[in-house]
């Protein structure tokens, strides 16, 4: 039989492709699978675009709304591009008296992005989390794995100006 041709996408290579045909083979007619192929193929591609869940839903044989469902319901699995950083601004109580929502302002003004957004360059995602559990240090905020407190909206660019 003739195989499928992969669909045209931006992101995703010829090989990359081959690559997450090789997890549906071995997630086919496995029940349960779904969630290890999803977390493998964004493993492979970095998020999941919608050409890639039609292409797993084919697959699996699955229903293309059963994939989709799995994909929205798990906050590890992302829809839509992501940074090579991600920016984590705490809003909880602590941080927003402190003064965090002038921060978050800042970096909208900067890089246009808003909480759940990715710069256009993909360098930078932007999330809001609650309670980091470092209110004394508030407020507070983490990019990737590096954690900064009293983040004012002064010292708030300067801080991210340093991610390449
Ligand atoms: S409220 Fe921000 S760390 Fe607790």
């Amino acid at each position: 039989m003739k195989q499928k041709t992969h669909p045209l996408h931006p992101d995703i290579s010829e090989d990359m492709w081959g690559k997450i045909d090789k997890i549906i083979a071995s997630g086919k007619g496995i029940p349960g699978s779904l969630i290890s192929v999803l977390r493998e193929s964004q493993e492979v591609v970095g998020y999941l675009p919608s050409e890639l869940i039609n292409h797993i839903s084919h697959g699996l044989v699955l229903p293309t709304s059963q994939v989709f469902g799995v994909a929205t319901f798990y906050s590890f699995f992302s829809l839509t591009p992501k940074g090579r950083h991600t920016i984590r601004v705490c809003t909880g109580t602590a941080c927003y008296v402190k003064g965090i929502k002038e921060a978050i302002g800042r970096i909208h003004g900067t890089y246009g992005i808003k909480e759940g957004e990715t710069t256009e360059d993909r360098k930078f995602s932007l999330e809001g989390v609650r309670c980091l559990g470092a209110c004394g240090l508030a407020p507070v905020m983490i990019v990737d794995k590096d954690i900064y407190g009293q983040v004012t909206s002064d010292k708030v660019i300067n801080i991210l100006e340093k991610y390449e």
